[in-house]
């Protein structure tokens, strides 16, 4: 079969489409005919070997993927062959085809297409799991969302909104706010991007204590990290929930412990990849939410870019390169 192969760390120019030996059928494992998978920063991240979680060289990137099952292992128990698919692999999605554990894989609803489903679980998992179990946002609660066109960032926008929160969506050009805008956000504006001198960070605080009346935001969700992340913390209401998500501008903030204490407010870490083998049940139970929210019409992520899988290690740039808006697909 074909895959995207990464032979050696680097950037994503270094990486190939190799023929490599079909994978392996074991027990309690599904194949899996790959229809479309979906890129995820997690990706650029360990192909330059930056990643919390490194695989051995060489390897096939991609975290997540839908198609169709084709063959089912020993032991397997609720899935058979024919089932339409997602699965959260968090390895080896870049590829003709797939084995997967059966807990990775879960059935789509039959209104959903594969490239819909290949765009959920990473996004929509983690920022369900970060606005329910993490932060218990509350009807009527202000969302702040940085990085809000992004993949995570979008589908916060969705959630956040059929959770019944009052959404502001923060992001570097005003393409991208009118996305997070068109997918439900009540309120937008553009932060700038480089390195936030003083001056841009007091602006940053100043913006959103403006569109928040003065209050602060309840919950801020933060995949971007730098300089972006002190300056909205600044502008958390009282006993507010900042969500540590990610670090997507390349810096890990440092954050004066001071400023919990002055806003009376939680910095809460967000690990959802650890939850979901820590609390499985609660994650399936979460992407039944999220399967309902699609079929009601209350969530439909969005695919800006689709490549094939000839061209994958363009789609993985294509992220890095800060032009994806919600979702890079790439199609098997
Ligand atoms: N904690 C968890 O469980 C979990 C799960 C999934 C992902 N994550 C993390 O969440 C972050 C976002 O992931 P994603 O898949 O949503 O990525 P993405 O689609 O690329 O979105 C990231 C956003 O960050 C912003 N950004 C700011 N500076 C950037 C830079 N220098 N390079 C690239 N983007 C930059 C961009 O928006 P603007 O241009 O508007 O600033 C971009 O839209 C990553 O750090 C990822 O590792 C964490």
């Amino acid at each position: 079969m074909k895959a995207l192969q990464c032979i050696e760390l680097g950037m994503p120019d270094k990486l190939q489409i190799n023929d490599i030996p079909d994978p392996e059928l074991l027990p309690n494992h599904v194949m899996i005919d790959n229809k479309a998978a979906s890129v995820n920063f997690p990706d650029v991240l360990m192909i330059q070997g930056l990643y919390q979680f490194q695989p051995e060289l060489p390897f096939t990137p991609g975290g997540e993927s839908a198609g169709t099952i084709t063959e089912v292992g020993e032991g397997v128990e609720n899935l058979k062959v024919g089932d339409r698919v997602v699965a959260m692999l968090g390895l080896g999605a870049f590829a003709e085809k797939i084995v997967a554990h059966e807990n990775a894989v879960m059935k789509i609803p039959d209104s959903m297409d594969f490239e819909t489903a290949a765009a959920l679980p990473m996004t929509y998992g983690t920022s369900l799991y970060a606005l329910k179990q993490r932060a218990a946002l509350k009807k009527g609660e202000t969302l702040l969302v940085l990085g809000a066109a992004g993949g995570v960032g979008l589908a916060t926008v969705e959630l956040g909104k059929a959770m019944g929160a009052n959404v502001i969506a923060a992001a570097s050009t005003q393409e991208k706010v009118d996305i997070c805008m068109q997918h439900g956000a009540d309120q937008g504006f553009i932060y700038p991007t480089g390195d936030l001198t003083r001056d841009q960070q007091k602006e940053l605080s100043a913006k959103i204590k403006e569109l928040t009346g003065g209050v602060g935001a309840n919950v801020i969700y933060d995949p971007v990290g730098s300089g972006y992340s002190e300056p909205a913390l600044r502008a958390i209401a009282w006993e507010g929930r900042y969500l540590v998500i990610g670090f997507a501008a390349g810096e890990i903030p440092k954050i004066p412990l001071n400023l919990t204490l002055l806003k009376g407010c939680q910095i809460v870490g967000v690990f959802w990849g650890a939850w979901t083998g820590l609390d499985p049940s609660g994650n399936v139970a979460n992407f039944k939410e999220i399967f309902n929210l699609h079929v009601n019409g209350k969530i439909a992520p969005e695919v800006s870019d689709k490549f094939s899988l000839i061209n994958a290690a363009d789609a993985i740039s294509h992220l890095q390169n800060r032009k994806a808006k919600g979702k890079v697909i790439i199609q098997i």
